[in-house]
């Protein structure tokens, strides 16, 4: 492999640092820098095992200080950026959307201002890869599939942040001919993901005897992939992917969330040795979600056929895998969830 130099955003997070340690790890030609702010869901902790790696260099600072990004990219010389620092939970997109509107949508506009600047005389063997959801299509009805050239639709602060950013990552690429590739993958689950989104938030809850709130009916669907598998797929898209493409990544894998969560709890009660059903006793439907998207689902058929990926673990051990990291890592659940977490929860869920 020749010598690159990278920059990931947001490698301190749940997707970030999985995708980092890959790179650190299996590159060591390339050098990864990772640019994060350190928000509340960015945690050094998850870097632990790379940290000293010569190859890897962390760069504390936030994507929305358009400044001191110029200033990097012009003493780094990024030839390429994987880019999936944002704020990504959908309930505080409710709270405060203006957030995800600074960092999701003029964070991602910085970085694409500083990567112009600094290649747009030879963009050749450059890229600006943009990490993305699936929610910004919207929601499926009972039956279809999210396919690349499904309209955006998308229905949630979050998901509309999300959206502006990939329009304008694909509007640079046709107007300054900027190289760019973009993903959009469905739910991640995995270890190291911050308790906020649904399958760590119950996971912690379990272990704490914690009621379980499931909004609405919870006949909500979504398609889950293993953090890893997701970290595989951009590793593959960003080698092999064309240029000005964008991918789906999903997990063949669709679940309604009620029956999700009494496998999550099934699985508790026999790795915790507590009597059969007991988890499910703390099953509470709370109030919907406004706007609460029905269903996801990808059509993953494109990354398959053109990049021969599929995912590599089935649910059952996936999520197997995922509870067996929180039960080992509890300190690591502790330190996340002291302080600002529980005011979070309180406001959340009271
Ligand atoms: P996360 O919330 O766990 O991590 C986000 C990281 O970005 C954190 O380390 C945080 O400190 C950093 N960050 C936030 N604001 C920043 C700023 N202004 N400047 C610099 N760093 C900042 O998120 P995640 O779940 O790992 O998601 C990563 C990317 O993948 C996001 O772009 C998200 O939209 C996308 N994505 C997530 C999922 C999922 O299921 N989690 C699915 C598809 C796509
Ligand atoms: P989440 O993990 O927040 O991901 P997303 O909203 O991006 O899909 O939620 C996954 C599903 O679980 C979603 O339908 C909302 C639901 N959910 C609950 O029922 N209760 C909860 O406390 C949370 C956080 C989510």
């Amino acid at each position: 492999m020749s010598e690159k130099s990278i920059l990931i955003t947001g490698g301190a997070g749940f997707i970030g640092s999985h995708v980092i340690k890959l790179f650190v790890e299996k590159y060591p030609n390339y050098k990864i820098y990772n640019l994060d702010a350190l928000t509340y869901a960015g945690n050094l902790e998850n870097l632990k095992s790379i940290e000293h790696k010569s190859n890897y260099h962390f760069i504390k600072g936030d994507i929305n200080d358009e400044s001191f990004i110029d200033s990097i990219f012009q003493k780094h010389k990024f030839d390429a950026v994987i880019h999936l620092a944002a704020e990504s939970h959908v309930d505080r997109s409710i709270t405060d959307p203006l957030a995800f509107v600074k960092t999701n949508v003029i964070g991602t506009m910085n970085l694409l201002n500083a990567f112009k600047t600094l290649w747009k005389d030879n963009f050749k063997d450059k890229l600006f890869y943009h990490i993305s959801t699936d929610e910004v299509y919207g929601t499926l009805g009972k039956t279809g599939l999210f396919k690349e050239d499904t309209p955006y639709d998308p229905n949630s602060p979050y998901s509309a942040s999300k959206a502006s950013s990939d329009h304008f990552v694909r509007a640079y690429g046709e107007t300054y001919g900027l190289p760019y590739i973009i993903t959009n993958c469905s739910n991640n689950y995995g270890p190291n993901q911050f308790p906020e989104k649904l399958i760590p938030l119950f996971i912690n809850n379990i272990i704490q005897n914690k009621a379980l709130p499931v909004y609405g009916d919870g006949n909500y669907t979504r398609d889950w992939l293993y953090v890893i598998d997701h970290a595989i797929a951009i590793d593959l898209v960003f080698h092999e992917g064309l240029n000005h493409e964008t991918y789906n990544i999903g997990g063949f894998n669709e679940w309604k969330n009620i029956e999700l969560v009494e496998l999550l709890c099934n699985l508790m009660d026999e790795k915790l040795n507590r009597t059969k059903g007991s988890s499910k006793r703390l099953i509470t439907f709370v109030k919907d979600r406004p706007g609460h998207d029905l269903r996801y689902a990808i059509d993953a058929s494109k990354i398959e056929k053109n990049l021969s990926w599929r995912p590599s673990v089935t649910f059952e051990e996936g999520l197997s895998s995922t509870i067996d990291w929180y039960l080992s890592n509890e300190e690591w659940l502790k330190n996340v969830t002291s302080g600002n977490y529980q005011n979070y929860y309180q406001k959340q869920y009271s």
